[in-house]
């Protein structure tokens, strides 16, 4: 059960790197000492460990989308050979025959026709089930309406599947911050900023403002950066992982932050205050870093909110740091001059856009 196996994270756009280190920052406090970092590309990390360090990963780490196993890989040129293949493949280990919805991609191959490769891959599925048939207690025991999601590459010949061990996304955590709320920040985005500026700001501790919180996102993933992700997935319905335990911490890493403070124009929970950011007075806190996601495409932007003048007032409200996500062009009208403390390119709902963290002592 222990042995090591072939995983991989898949990560937002562009913060495959930076989740390599969230892994390093975390190995050590989680007792991990099996991960082997294979290789990194632009959508993910690919790594080999236990079932215990990969489901562990899972529910620790908040940047990562999706975490894969890969459970075969084999050289294919044609549909009748696929098809042995994956009739060969211990399906019994991997679903309780729960449905499965096949992902496939092909590039580069003999075989280019994604519908007639998953007939292909379907059919040695249902007949690897005829074939051997799920006891009904199992069937019972690991059943999921969700079907598994199960991807299969095919890159120059080369056949690999792999199972999805997550289901819905992982930054889709447990609690819903709002139902109403309509422009959240992407829960890993948030965590993404957080771990930027705690990490360039190593030395000291602060309190951490977002004065144009919505819904609260960034300050929540600031709180819960060590914590557990209790939600289900898709690994809980695979019959392989029955017995690997996820450890729960008792102590967390002492986090930076000295306090969290929300405020917003229109703030949905009673939690936040309802203050518009150039009305904010110096509260005599200190040091203090904010860090926010403005508004910013242009249908609901009032003019008043460009970085120049975003970035004036918490010079005035005596903010140490300020790190702000906004897309590029916005960053092309601030002065140039300026070297940020950290600069991450994010893709944020399709808008390419950068976090930048900037030392305020030597802006304007
Ligand atoms: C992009 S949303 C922030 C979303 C937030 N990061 C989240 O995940 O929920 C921008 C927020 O800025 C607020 N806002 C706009 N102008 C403001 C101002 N002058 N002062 C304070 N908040 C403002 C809006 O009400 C909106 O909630």
């Amino acid at each position: 059960m222990n042995s090591m196996m072939s995983y991989y994270f898949i990560y937002p756009k562009g913060l495959a790197s930076l989740g390599l280190a969230e892994i390093e920052h975390k190995l050590a406090w989680l007792s991990i000492n099996d991960f082997q970092f294979i290789k990194l590309n632009a959508h993910g990390i690919e790594f080999e460990c236990s079932s215990q360090t990969a489901l562990t990963l899972q529910s620790y780490l908040k940047l990562p989308t999706r975490l894969l196993l890969r459970i075969h890989q084999s050289k294919v040129r044609d549909l009748p050979r696929l098809y042995k293949k994956i009739l060969k493949i211990n399906w019994k280990d991997w679903t309780a025959g729960n449905q499965i919805e096949w992902k496939v991609q092909s590039a580069q191959s003999r075989l280019i026709h994604s519908g007639k490769i998953q007939d292909s891959a379907q059919k040695a599925y249902q007949d690897y089930l005829k074939a051997n048939p799920v006891a009904k207690k199992i069937a019972t025991q690991f059943y999921s309406e969700q079907p598994l999601s199960v991807y299969l590459n095919l890159y120059q010949d080369q056949m690999q599947i792999s199972l999805d061990l997550s289901g819905r996304r992982l930054d889709l955590r447990q609690e819903q911050l709002s139902h109403q709320f309509k422009a959240p920040l992407r829960r890993s985005l948030a965590a993404a900023m957080v771990f930027l500026t705690m990490r360039s700001l190593s030395n000291i501790r602060f309190h951490l403002y977002d004065p144009f919180c919505g819904s609260g996102t960034l300050l929540h993933e600031a709180e819960t950066f060590f914590q557990i992700t209790k939600r289900v997935f898709a690994s809980q319905f695979i019959p392989f992982f029955e017995q690997t335990q996820i450890p729960t911490m008792s102590e967390t890493p002492a986090l930076p932050f000295l306090s969290y403070h929300g405020s917003d124009l229109n703030p949905i929970m009673k939690k936040f205050k309802k203050l518009d950011f150039f009305q904010m007075k110096d509260d005599g806190q200190s040091p203090k870093v904010m860090i926010s996601n403005p508004p910013y495409q242009k249908r609901i932007r009032s003019s008043g909110l460009e970085v120049v003048n975003i970035m004036k007032k918490a010079k005035q409200l005596n903010f140490d740091y300020t790190g702000l996500i906004l897309p590029i062009e916005d960053w092309q009208t601030f002065r140039q001059s300026l070297s940020p403390l950290v600069s991450q390119p994010i893709s944020n709902g399709g808008i390419n856009c950068e976090f930048r963290l900037y030392h305020l002592a030597k802006v304007c």
